[in-house]
């Protein structure tokens, strides 16, 4: 099964809209496998966007991403990656189209509410950056059925 990394951005956990946002992933049928949050440094962010660590955003970008925290979440379906950048919609929240999350609870660029991987291969190792191995779980919604 594919597995996306999604990020609820400092813009995101404080206007109170992290609900929301894990209710939109559920409704569209993915499976949350990890969740926290987290007070990351700046260097683990930096590695995390290390891709853009040479474009003028950068500084910017880092300084926002640690300005408070964030929620970190590991979800999975068959078509993860490309199914949640879908529902996050464009990078620029005025672009982005109607009823996706950057389009609701995004301001601009920067301030985009979501980070959600855009490969598969990326996103393990955006994930690996975030998580151990033991912080992913594996499970069956059937299986708290099975205990009295
Ligand atoms: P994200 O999906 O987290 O991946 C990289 C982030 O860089 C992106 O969302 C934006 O928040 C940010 N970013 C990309 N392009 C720009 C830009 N032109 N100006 C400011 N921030 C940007």
């Amino acid at each position: 099964m594919e597995k996306t990394c999604v990020i609820i951005k400092p813009d995101g956990v404080c206007k109170k809209v992290s609900g929301e946002i894990i209710s939109k992933l559920y409704s569209q049928g993915l499976k949350l496998i990890a969740l926290k949050m987290i007070v990351p440094s700046r260097k683990t962010m930096e590695e995390f966007y290390g891709v853009h660590k040479d474009k003028d955003f950068f500084k910017p970008l880092i300084d926002f991403i640690c300005s408070a925290p964030l929620i970190a979440m590991v979800w999975e379906d068959e078509n993860a990656v490309a199914k949640v950048r879908s529902i996050a919609g464009a990078t620029n929240p005025k672009e982005a189209s109607a009823e996706t999350l950057r389009r609701i609870f995004g301001t601009n660029n920067r301030k985009n509410a979501v980070h959600a991987s855009d490969s598969a291969e990326n996103a393990l190792k955006e994930i690996s950056i975030l998580f151990k191995s033991e912080e992913i779980a594996q499970y069956d919604y059937s299986d708290w059925e099975k205990f009295n």
